[in-house]
């Protein structure tokens, strides 16, 4: 889910902040060209010289458009090149060839950019679906072992996601630490013994004491790895209270980071709305009244103001992805 190194050159991130930025650059080196000497009346060289910067917008649009941004990119360099020889025709025929040998640079120069940028977009992509697919099996071999939890780990993973949608978050890089970070979350529970995690009935405080280490536990396992290290903060932080009751440090309001007190809503959500042997489950509304009542203690009253505003039919359609049933209302 994060974005590829071409994506982000520059810090330019959206298709059309991209598309402008290589605009003014074939603008800016065309004013440039046209202001400098013409053949014959400066220094000899000062327009050869001065097209040579179409190469920048050039791998620019081959890098962020692939073969259809360096065609269209090419084409105009073609198009301004024309222009030149035409407007000085007859004139100096070495230079009208050696803008047109020029042009031919540009063709293969956009040419093998694109081919290597498509080619390195692809190893990106296919790295990130290895990722990815590392990340699930790892959620799942969690979910398998207990039981009743089901797909309890992507569940809450893209319930997270669509709470960050309302919460306005939009930067690919924070929505993807989010998605992580909710994928991996009960991750130390798999250093808990069975007698505990599978327990059926209420867990003693010793019990508990084991049970509350999985945060730290899930923590360590993901801090030493690079693309992990953010999402790792959600694995330790997503039992703190925003009242600063929680666990494993008892942080409090703004102390907890912002991905950590997101996914406290969606966890709770997710439990409260999953049968459990011992439960049924709460409706969407019932589950929204619980997290009503403990905004401001256990949750970040803002977050779920914008749980709230989430419509109904969303959360719906993520569990029902899920193989999950969530009811609007009380059946009974
Ligand atoms: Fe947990």
């Amino acid at each position: 889910m994060s974005s590829s190194a071409q994506d982000t050159i520059f810090g330019f991130s959206t298709p059309i902040a991209k598309g402008a930025a290589v605009l003014l650059l074939m603008v800016a080196v065309t004013v440039f060209l046209f202001s400098v000497p013409g053949d014959g009346s400066g220094p000899h060289n000062s327009r050869i010289l001065v097209q040579k910067f179409y190469f920048l917008p050039l791998l620019l649009a081959a890098a962020w458009f692939g073969f259809r941004g360096a065609v269209v990119a090419t084409m105009a360099v073609t198009a301004v090149m024309a222009g030149l020889i035409v407007a000085n025709w007859p004139g100096n025929p070495e230079a009208h060839v050696e803008r047109m040998g020029e042009v031919g640079v540009f063709w293969l120069v956009g040419a093998l950019a694109a081919n290597f940028f498509e080619q390195q977009t692809k190893h990106l992509n296919d790295l990130k679906s290895a990722n990815e697919n590392t990340l699930y099996v790892l959620a799942s071999a969690l979910d398998v072992r207990e039981e009743n939890t089901g797909l309890h780990s992507r569940r809450v993973a893209d319930y997270a996601l669509r709470l960050a949608a309302e919460m306005g978050i939009k930067d690919p890089d924070a929505l993807a630490v989010i998605w992580k970070g909710a994928l991996l979350h009960d991750l130390g529970k798999i250093g808990i013994p069975d007698n505990i995690l599978l327990k059926p009935g209420p867990l003693s405080e010793d019990e508990w004491e084991v049970m509350r280490r999985h945060t730290e536990v899930g923590f360590e396992m993901l801090a030493d790895i690079a693309f992990l290290q953010e999402p790792a903060e959600i694995v330790l932080y997503h039992h703190e209270w925003f009242d600063g009751t929680g666990y494993p440090r008892g942080l409090k309001g703004n102390e907890i980071p912002l991905g950590a007190r997101l996914f406290a809503v969606i966890d709770v959500f997710d439990a409260v709305t999953t049968a459990r042997p011992y439960r049924t489950p709460e409706s969407h509304l019932g589950a929204s009244a619980i997290l009503r009542q403990n905004a401001g203690s256990h949750f970040d009253p803002d977050i779920v103001k914008c749980f709230e505003r989430v419509p109904f039919p969303d959360w719906e359609g993520i569990a029902s992805r899920n193989s999950t049933t969530l009811f609007r209302k009380a059946t009974s």
